[in-house]
């Protein structure tokens, strides 16, 4: 029980903070292009929204290596594994 207790808060504790800092992420590296909440467009180069059904159903893994490596006109964003990761997580909960 103790250790469900424990389990549970740092559960509880560590999801807000890995949100967070996606959100983070987020503003500060792909919201120039992708906007705030992800939807903008912008067809001159090539953005298109990211809050869609397509791109949100793709596994937090093959988002995250498109962050990394780039893809198409998007070049490789300077972010680390985990913030990949985080920015990936964020961009599949975008509503
Ligand atoms: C300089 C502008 C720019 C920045 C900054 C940028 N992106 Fe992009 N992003 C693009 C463009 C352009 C595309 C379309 C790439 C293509 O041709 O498939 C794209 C595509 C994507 C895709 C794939 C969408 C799809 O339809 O498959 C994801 C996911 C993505 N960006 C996430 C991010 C994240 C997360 C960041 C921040 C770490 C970021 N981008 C920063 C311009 C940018």
């Amino acid at each position: 029980m103790k250790r469900f207790f424990a389990l549970a808060i740092v559960a509880t504790m560590a999801l807000p903070l890995f949100a967070a800092d996606g959100a983070a992420i987020f503003k500060a590296k792909c919201a120039g292009c992708h906007g705030a909440d992800g939807s903008k467009a912008i067809p001159a180069m090539g953005v298109k929204p990211l809050n869609t059904p397509d791109v949100k159903g793709k596994s937090e893994a093959a988002l995250a290596t498109v962050i990394t490596k780039g893809q198409g006109k998007m070049k490789a964003q300077a972010v680390s594994d985990d913030e990949a990761k985080a920015v990936a997580g964020f961009v599949k909960a975008l509503k």
